[in-house]
């Protein structure tokens, strides 16, 4: 491959270029700044590589999304979240004694410090979850702060699952319940949020299997807000913990990870305002007015989102399965249909993403509407791990310091404070 070419001022520049595995081109500005004085502006990074990353790979032109070259749609149907968290901290998918250790350490390091639960006392009952989880993972750090980083590792992914249950039953005035030696990640959390303090564990396998699920189409992906904000504190050697909850932080926005409990907090209203889609749609496409179609566009996938239609076919099985029937599915499944053929949205290629069925399914599953997030950050754990770990141990890692170009006030004499 050439290098590209750059005239600035009438003088050429020559840049390497970089390219990825499944043929992704990549220009190696790095030395930009040095050798032209000037710096690429790209509000949004929509055109930056922030890195180069072995995890993840994404089409957003094709609907394709792979974790570490498996297939999404193959790795939801046929392993375990735990598997998924093997592949995408450790590389690849654990043979069956690795598999059984992860679960018994998981489990081991799910037992957290009972100060944890003063932290946690000392919160509103109020306070949205996704604040409660960010303060608490920084928290977390304070009790256990000589760990080596896999210790850390450990004890961030099964001590998210904790939280987000003691938070749960916090705010829900009830006993915590301890996590059990003897089960796998996504029905200890269930046991942990649904069990009975003192009993043994008695976990719906379908409500298991729905979860964890859930859990391995949101483990990942790639450089989204949250990931980028993972890597940027961690690039600062801060710690896993502070990285981690600078994570959940980014992930709470309902541009991000929020987006899901706004779906359903739409679809509620819509359903309230007596149904009447085209309305909602026409808000939607008015520039005058604020309010988007939550769970509708991605920055990235341009035909399909392939999380979208796994979810979209998992609630019809998942409600089946339960035996329930929401009429929120019916309003979300119309609005999909009048969106997709809107001219708007067909022109701006915006398609039902991740978050637009997983709130039917928490809603199924007896999730309160206010926890979405914290799901969605109970698979995230994982992700944002392997970004921090691969971002620590790259060959040209620094810490994460982008340019501005100035747009302020030129120099100006501070005047005395009877002429301002
Ligand atoms: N409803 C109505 N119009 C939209 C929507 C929407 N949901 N999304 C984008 N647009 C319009 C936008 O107004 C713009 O129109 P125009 O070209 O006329 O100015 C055009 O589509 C491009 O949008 P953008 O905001 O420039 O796109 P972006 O890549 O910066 O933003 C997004 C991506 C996901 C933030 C945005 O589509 C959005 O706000 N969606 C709703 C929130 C949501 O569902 N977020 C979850 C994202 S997926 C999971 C995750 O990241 O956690």
């Amino acid at each position: 491959m050439s290098n590209a070419k750059l005239t600035l001022d009438g003088t050429d520049h020559e840049f390497p270029l970089v390219e990825g595995s499944e043929g992704e081109v990549g220009i190696d500005i790095a030395k930009l700044r040095g050798t032209t004085g000037a710096v690429a502006l790209d509000p949004g990074y929509g055109n930056t590589g922030s890195c180069q990353s072995a995890i993840t790979f994404i089409d957003g032109e094709n609907g394709v999304l792979r974790y570490r070259g498996y297939p999404i749609e193959q790795l939801a149907e046929q392993v375990t979240f735990e598997e998924v968290i093997n592949l995408l901290v450790w590389g690849e998918l654990p043979d069956e004694a690795r598999l059984k250790e992860l679960r018994a350490t998981l489990a081991e390091y799910a037992v957290l410090d009972e100060g944890i639960k003063k932290v946690l006392e000392g919160f509103p009952k109020t306070a949205h979850p996704m604040a409660m989880l960010s303060s608490l993972m920084t928290a977390l750090g304070t009790f256990y702060p000589d760990g080596d980083t896999e210790e850390e590792i450990l004890r961030v992914i099964a001590g998210t699952s904790t939280l987000a249950a003691y938070i749960y039953r916090y705010k829900q005035g009830l006993d915590y319940v301890e996590p059990s030696k003897d089960l796998d990640f996504a029905s200890n959390f269930l046991h942990m949020m649904y069990g009975t303090p003192g009993e043994e564990p008695d976990v719906d396998e379908t409500i298991a299997k729905a979860i964890d699920k859930l859990l391995i189409l949101h483990a990942d992906h790639e450089q989204n807000c949250s990931a980028s904000t993972t890597r940027m504190v961690g690039s600062a050697m801060a710690s896993l913990y502070a990285s981690i909850s600078a994570g959940v932080g980014a992930l709470s926005g309902p541009l991000h990870g929020g987006a899901n409990q706004k779906v359903l907090e739409m679809l509620q209203a819509i359903q309230d305002d007596g149904g009447d889609l085209e309305k909602y749609v026409g808000l939607a496409k008015d520039k005058s007015s604020d309010f988007r179609l939550m769970g509708f566009g991605h920055r990235v996938y341009k035909n399909f989102d392939p999380r979208a239609k796994i979810l979209g076919a998992s609630a019809d099985d998942v409600l089946t399965a339960l035996g329930k029937d929401d009429p929120l599915l019916d309003i979300a499944r119309k609005l999909e249909k009048v969106a997709l053929e809107d001219e708007f949205f067909v022109k701006r290629r915006l398609y039902p993403n991740v978050d637009f069925y997983s709130g039917i399914i928490y809603r199924a599953l007896e999730i309160p509407t206010e926890m979405f997030t914290v799901m969605f950050a109970l698979g995230r754990a994982s992700g944002w791990i392997a970004q921090w770990q691969e971002m620590r141990n790259d060959p040209a890692f620094r810490i994460h310091r982008p340019r501005q170009i100035y747009i302020g006030e030129n120099e100006r004499d501070v005047p005395p404070i009877s002429e301002r």
